[in-house]
This record gives structure tokens, sequence and C-alpha cells, in this order.
């Protein structure tokens, strides 16, 4: 078993969850973190308090510690070009040079490449480059489209006709304000409106081979019944198959294929991606399109596919993302379903109540096989206490054979948080994948329970690797 000295960069629930499968792995843990996350901070051995921006800074400190991998969680770093910087140092690292990236910080980019390689799932886009251009643009649209900024807005720069906003007027309005944009990014990007369910795929990626992962299903809105402003993700769930209640293989294959597709390309563009790779889909009619990619592991559904994670050697295979092959011979995941569901601030995403007190009764909550991953929250004044930060504050996980006891377990656990917070109670509920079913089965006209009509529905692939 290889125990490489291992530093992990961001301090949310994602970083917790990585932090404890390594430690599981028995990897030494040094973490570079914005905030001290208590859960993080318990099994650290070292902890520099620094943004995640700061490539000089941590790659300088790591060295230091003599690390031996790196592990990027939040996408500023690697926007930043923290991997680059680590890489030169000669640190291996899970986690794309900002060149390879863009795939992520820059939506321009990364539907121009799919387009240039022509790989499937592309919804009809328009990028925009000034303020002057956007009248066409929407003008080339015949139904409801959706309005981005181009660069990184934390899942907050979106907005879709119909749900933000509802005239193409209104939708040209709020395009043309996004100028003069804010960051590296200079477009806005329009694309159709995509009508289905989403779901998020996430592979493991060595430059050449592509290992997905179990699929999760993120709720994005803030609020109960999928209304609010969208959020980083309130909470994920994912099924004893590794599919979706909505989900056959074939969309999987074909998920899986556009992923593949994007490691090749980016291989023929010069630019190797050693990482994760994040396919945010939407399911339609005709099969998974392409809403995002992520460069890197994704908020909340790492902490259902970390749980289920299985094996002892998550440090190793991180290593072989980073510097060599991956070999998916050790690689496993439990056929259980999982819950998470996120406990945010009060106001959040637009006003955060920052400074609230949380009680956490951590042992109660283990004894329900429920697991609290912590994220924005800063250490309380008496142990089992945490205040709330401005991002989402602590992650609740339940596993067990079948997902409506995962999420009763999770809904017990909740009941050993005291405190002023928020959570999404539908979050994996019968009723609310009951009608994502119910959705995807009118949209496609199957019905995709139907063990007859649609035979190959079930069946968790074994863990294995596809060639870029
Ligand atoms: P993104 O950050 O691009 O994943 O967008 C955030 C959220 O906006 C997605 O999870 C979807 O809920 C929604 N969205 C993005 N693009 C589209 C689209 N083309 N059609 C419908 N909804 C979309
Ligand atoms: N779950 C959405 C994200 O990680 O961006």
């Amino acid at each position: 078993m290889r125990r490489p000295r291992t530093l992990l960069v961001g301090g949310g629930g994602r970083e917790h969850a990585l932090g404890l499968a390594l430690q599981r792995s028995e990897a030494p843990l040094f973490v570079a973190a914005p905030q001290v996350n208590p859960g993080l901070k318990a099994i650290a051995r070292d902890y520099l308090v620094s943004a995640v921006e700061d490539g000089p800074k941590i790659s300088r400190w790591a060295r230091e510690r003599e690390v031996e991998l790196a592990v990027l969680g939040p996408e500023a770093a690697i926007a930043a070009g923290v991997a680059d910087e680590l890489r030169a140092a000669k640190i291996p690292t899970v986690g794309p040079s900002a060149a390879a990236g863009r795939i992520e910080s820059s939506k321009a980019f990364a539907r121009e490449l799919m387009q240039r390689h022509h790989i499937p799932g592309l919804p009809e886009f328009r990028t925009v480059s000034s303020p002057a251009e956007v009248d066409a643009a929407v003008a080339a649209f015949s139904g409801q489209f959706v309005v981005k900024a181009a660069g990184l807005a934390g899942g907050k720069g979106v907005w879709v006709q119909g749900v933000d906003f509802q005239t193409p007027q209104e939708g040209a309005e709020i395009a043309r304000k996004l100028f003069p944009p804010t960051g590296k990014e200079r477009s806005v990007v329009l694309e159709e409106r995509l009508e289905g369910e989403e779901f998020s795929l996430l592979a493991f990626v060595d430059g050449t081979s592509v290992l997905p992962m179990p699929i999760a299903q993120d709720y994005k809105r803030a609020l109960e019944g999928n209304q609010g402003p969208n959020t980083g993700g309130m909470g994920s769930y994912s099924e004893r198959d590794h599919l979706l209640p909505f989900l056959t293989k074939e969309d999987r294959e074909a998920a899986t294929e556009i992923l593949r597709g994007v490691v090749a390309a980016l291989r023929k563009e010069n630019l190797e991606f050693r990482g994760v790779l994040y396919g945010g889909f939407m399911l339609t009619a005709q099969g998974p399109e392409v809403l995002e990619f992520n460069a890197r592991f994704g908020d909340p559904e790492t902490l259902n596919i970390l749980t289920l994670f299985d094996g002892t050697d998550f440090a190793d295979l991180l290593y072989q993302v980073a510097a060599s092959r991956i070999d998916p011979s050790h690689v496993s995941f439990r056929l259980r379903a999982t819950v998470c569901k996120y406990l945010v601030p009060v106001g959040y995403p637009d006003s955060p109540k920052k400074g609230s007190l949380l009680r956490i009764d951590e042992n109660a909550i283990r004894d329900l096989g429920v697991t609290v991953y912590y994220g924005s929250v800063s250490p309380g004044p008496e142990p089992g206490t945490a205040l709330t930060g401005t991002s989402r504050s602590l992650a609740l996980v339940g596993e067990s054979s079948a997902r409506k006891d995962a999420e009763a377990r999770v809904e017990q656990a909740l009941k050993h948080v005291q405190g002023e917070y928020y959570v999404r109670h539908d979050v994996g509920s019968v009723a609310d994948v009951k009608a994502r079913v119910e959705h995807m089965h009118k949209l496609r006209g199957t019905a995709p329970f139907d063990p007859v009509k649609n035979p190959t529905r079930s069946g968790p692939a074994p863990p294995q690797v596809f060639l870029a």
C-alpha cells in the first residue's frame, strides 16, 4: 500500500470527505484552506490557512513538508494555476492545469471544444462578446433559452427562461448586464433551454484513461420543490445500482462516451487532463446533453461517491491519477444507496447569516449510520459546536441498501443538530424522486421502471477504464 504524504487544497464538505478517505488509506494529510475546517483540522498533520488560489505559497509550504501528492478541491485553485505551480515543484497533482481546466472555467471554451471535435450532447449555443451582439444571438433561438456568464460563478451565473426570467427581452437585458464580464472570461453564452432530469457523472482521468464513478443527482435550487436561486448544491442522492431511477445503462454509456470524447479532444489540443472530470448532464428525451463540465470533484456528489468507495487504497488510486496509469482492478464501489443533505445558513445563497451556533451530537448521528462532513463552519466555543460561515455549513450522509432508508436515517440525524439553519428535506425523498421519474417517463414516452420494456435499466457497471 502506498501512503503518500498528501496535500489537500480546499476546506469544504467535499474536502472533508476526501480527507477522511485519504485517512482511511493512512496517507499523512496536509491541508491548505481559507478557513479552519474542524473536520479537517482533526485529521491533518499540518494546516495552512491560505487563499486556495495562492499557488506559490501553497507549493512552497507543501515542498517544505515533503508532500508527495496533491489533490485540488475547488475550481478557483485550478483556474488560478495551482496545479501548474505544484507540478513545476515536481509534486504529482490530482487536478488539471489552468489551460485544461478551462473546460470548467470557460463555458465558451467548453462549448467550442465540443463543437470543434464533434462531441455529442452539445445543445444549440451562441457566444456573445459584446452587448451589441445580444439581440441577434437571442433571435437565433426559436424556443426558450438560458443565459450564462462564461466564467466561474459558483453555480450562480445561470438564468433560465421560464424560471429566472420570462420574455426573450428580459433574457437579453440580463445578458447585456453581464458586460463587462468579471474575471478572465470576455464572453457570455446563450444556449437552448434543455428539458429533462439532471445527473452528474464523474470520472477519474489520468490523461488517457477514464474511470467513471457511480452516478448521483444534485439538487441545485436553494428551496424545497426546486424553487429559489441556483446554489453550489443543496444535497444529492445515489442508488444501489449506481444508476438513477430514470436513467438506463445506455444513458450512462452515452454520458461516458462524452467524457471520453472530451479527454481525447483535450489531448488532441495538447492539453493533458489529470484529475477528475465531472459531466453535468441533462437527460432529455433524446438522451444525455451537456449542461456543463467541471474539472474537479463535485460537491456534494463526492460525499455520496466516497461513502461508497470500497477498499483502503484511495490514496493509491489518486496517486495513479496524478502520476501514472489508473489500475481499475483494486477499485470498487459498494452496492448501496446514499442520501446527502447540506445544512446551510439561513438566507443562503444570497444573504447567508454568518456566526449562527450549531450544536452537533456526532455520536448520536454516527449511531444512526450517518456521517457528518464539515463545510463552511468555524469551531464553536465548546466541543460539539460550530459557527456558520457564508457557504454550506455541514452535510449529513446516510447509506443503506435502499434510498428510502438512507433518507430516513438522515432525517433522524437532523434531530441531533440544533441551531439556526436551513435544509431541503425533499432531497432524495420518495415523493421528489417519484416526480422526477414521472417527468422523465412523460418526456420519453417510456416506462423506465418497467423491466419488461426496459430490461437493461439496472445493473451496476464494474469499475472499468475507457481509453481516450
Ligand atoms: P451550470 O452551472 O451550467 O451547470 O448551470 C447551473 C444549472 O442551471 C444547471 O444545473 C441547470 O439546472 C440549469 N441549466 C444550465 N444550463 C441549462 C440549459 N441549457 N437548459 C436548462 N437548464 C440549464
Ligand atoms: N454539485 C455541483 C458542483 O460541484 O459544482
